[in-house]
């Protein structure tokens, strides 16, 4: 069986070639730039040949009642939509995807408005989104037969990779910024067994030191710049629109960082539009953090056309990058469906991550952009109270549990920061209390919080 039909073509110059030419660091020999996952056979196709929409919505809903390892799979479920492998019996799954789209009540409630939806990424086996794309790219790499595999990452990416590379039985190689990730990101790589480098740099110097590596030995790189990953990236457009029942919401809230994720879930939905599987994209915004917003600030003076990186600084470690490699895929997606490019300031991000907790559900820092960001659409029109409107959470709150402690024990925030919303902070601050080991003591610690 070949289940391959795909060709990598370049999203600067158009230049095509297969998947197995590609370079070690995926870039176009002739421009530079970063490569696409095609399916020319998809225009090509007429009449009976071409995807029948009616046959496949039936086909992915049918496979969430089968108990075979692929359809468990909220990616490989879409599969005829990714085929990327020579053999589906080759892909490594873990059974990602399938993440819930909770309803944000408490949130639409203050906004006013009454479809308001986190979809979250975060319920994924290693705690983020990264597991959709690390299905799909360390699947090839075992398919092409790669021993290592490796990437540079401000955590996600690697704890994402490690459990693949350890699933697979292949060897995985990790670099992070020393200092910079979230602990349970670092115990996560060495729970499942990566090599692991911390070096004495940001997130933008790890990737050009491992850009080296990888073209002096044979290790498959796993990095966002491999185009495969935003392949397994793109599935939860899929998820997304299968429970909107094959139409889309207004509009679609995602973190920006290296700017993959924004880029994968605009290449979903466009497909699903150019398949006939859905009639309209959604609008779809990016939200940076003001210390790391290299895109927001392109939109701002060029509406996303010139762009310089910057030195990246946020306590939303995830997304601490300055120099991000997707950013003209992220822009595109941006301009082809009408959405916004914004930054949020640490209290926004902080203040949005309490409230997120609060309605019972949790994601980390990087992931409360997204409702920052949303506050501030609202605020400014762009976004309507009867507009649909989902939010991409994509990391789960235990990630960083010493971020969510230094929000509820006030050491998280300086004063600077919290200036002028001193009572806004307090109302969302939930601080563990010493108390006497008694019933008595507990009840007036019960009855101080009922305020
Ligand atoms: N949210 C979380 C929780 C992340 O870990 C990341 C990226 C993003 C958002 C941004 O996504 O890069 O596709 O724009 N984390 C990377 C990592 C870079 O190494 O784990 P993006």
């Amino acid at each position: 069986m070949n289940d391959n039909l795909h060709t990598l073509r370049c999203f600067g110059c158009g230049a095509r070639s297969s998947g197995a030419e590609s370079r070690p660091d995926f870039r176009c020999a002739a421009c530079g730039d970063l490569f696409e996952v095609e399916y020319a056979g998809w225009s090509q196709r007429k009449g009976h040949d071409r995807p029948n929409p009616g046959a496949l919505k039936w086909l992915w809903r049918e496979r969430r009642s089968s108990s075979e390892s692929l359809d468990l799979s909220g990616v490989w479920r879409f599969r005829e939509l990714l085929p990327i492998l020579d053999n589906f019996g080759n892909a490594v799954t873990l059974r990602e995807g399938n993440t819930p789209l909770y309803q944000l009540k408490r949130v639409s409630k203050a906004l006013g408005m009454d479809q308001l939806f986190a979809k979250h990424q975060g319920m994924n086996p290693t705690g983020s989104f990264k597991d959709t794309g690390m299905t799909a790219a360390l699947s090839v790499a075992r398919e092409r037969g790669f021993e290592w595999v490796a990437c540079a990452s401000t955590g996600n990416t690697s704890a994402a990779m490690a459990a693949y590379a350890a699933r697979a039985g292949m060897r995985s190689l990790v670099l992070i910024p020393e200092g910079k990730i979230a602990w349970g990101k670092l115990a996560q790589a060495m729970d499942y067994g990566a090599v692991t480098c911390q070096l004495k740099t940001d997130f933008d110097g790890c990737v050009r030191v491992l850009t080296q590596t990888v073209k002096q030995s044979p290790i498959y790189l796993l990095n966002s710049v491999n185009p495969y990953r935003l392949e397994g990236q793109k599935t939860p457009a899929f998820e997304i629109a299968e429970a909107f029942d094959w139409s889309v919401p207004d509009h679609l809230i995602v973190p920006g960082g290296n700017l993959a994720n924004s880029s994968a879930l605009g290449k979903g939905f466009r497909e699903l539009c150019e398949l006939g599987l859905v009639s309209r994209l959604p609008r779809i915004s990016v939200i940076q953090a003001e210390g790391a917003n290299p895109l927001a600030r392109s939109f701002a003076k060029s509406n996303g056309t010139v762009f310089e990186p910057v030195e990246a600084h946020t306590r939303a470690t995830a997304i601490r990058i300055g120099n991000p490699a997707s950013w003209r895929k992220a822009a595109r997606v941006i301009q082809d469906t009408g959405g916004w490019c914004l930054d949020v300031n640490e209290r926004e991000i902080a203040v949005a991550k309490a409230e997120i907790g609060a309605e019972g559900l949790g994601c980390e820092p990087a992931s409360a952009v997204t409702l920052a960001g949303l506050k501030k659409l609202v605020a400014q029109g762009k976004v309507a109270a009867t507009d649909s409107v989902v939010l991409v959470l994509t990391g789960h709150t235990l990630k960083d549990a010493e971020y969510t402690i230094g929000f509820h024990s006030g050491t998280l925030l300086n004063d600077q920061e919290l200036s002028g919303h001193e009572g806004e902070v307090e109302a969302l601050r939930r601080n563990a209390v010493p108390v006497d080991a008694s019933a008595a003591a507990v009840l007036d610690v019960v009855k101080a919080s009922v305020r």
